[in-house]
């Protein structure tokens, strides 16, 4: 497992309070166990650069922000990221595992904002080195389930409200059905089954 799992580029993406952050760490943790050399990135973040453009993006007083301003932001905090980070960890066979990618901004601005995940795709293709990782792994759970999980303050997005949040998450049923490389896994079970079955999912795919 250790062999095939070098160099691999893998996403856990996912409606707003579906666990991937918790889910991040646990598969990490695994990767780690069976010997793979792993680096964790936020998406959008972890660069100076995209923690910036992160705090634009998700402060409540921009309110007013288009979808084409957010899409394009993300995008920009992306590409840095795959600049800084990402692509030097490729370039050393680590495996790098992503709390959120491309699947996001085609759920979130492609879908739920209306942009067009096409697109989206298209944006990304022509502005990123590498537009898809090797597997994204959606944790999929009903937004009655997330709004109760999401305590305390909302940020921007979060506080978008359960159509634009229930658009999102179709968004990402209907990427994955577009796509073989996007895997769906039902996260509304304990966090235990959960990593479980990503687990399971990692196993097959890279068998
Ligand atoms: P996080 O809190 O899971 O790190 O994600 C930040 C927020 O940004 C979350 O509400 C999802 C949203 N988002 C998009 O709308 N488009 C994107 O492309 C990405 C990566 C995140």
């Amino acid at each position: 497992m250790a062999n095939n799992l070098t160099g691999k580029f893998l996403v856990l993406d996912g409606p707003d309070g579906c666990g991937k952050s918790s889910q991040c760490e646990l598969l990490a943790k695994w990767l780690s166990a069976q010997g793979v050399s792993v680096e964790c990135f936020r998406d959008p973040g972890t660069t100076a650069i995209g923690e910036k453009i992160r705090q634009i993006l998700l402060s409540v007083e921009h309110e007013s922000m288009s979808t084409a301003a957010e899409l394009l932001l993300y995008m920009a905090a992306r590409a840095q990221l795959w600049k800084e980070d990402i692509k030097p960890a490729l370039s050393e066979n680590k495996c790098v595992l992503l709390d959120r990618w491309l699947s996001s901004t085609c759920a979130y601005q492609g879908r739920a904002g209306g942009f067009g995940m096409e697109k989206i795709i298209q944006i990304a293709e022509d502005s990123l080195e590498r537009a898809w990782p090797d597997l994204t792994i959606i944790l999929d759970v009903d937004v009655e389930t997330t709004s109760k999980r999401l305590g305390g303050e909302l940020d921007r997005m979060e506080a978008k409200g359960q159509s634009y949040h229930e658009k999102v998450r179709e968004g990402f049923l209907g990427l994955a059905k577009q796509r073989d490389d996007v895997v769906v896994v039902d996260a509304g079970q304990d966090i235990q089954a959960v990593g479980e079955n990503i687990i399971a999912i990692i196993e097959s795919h890279f068998k």
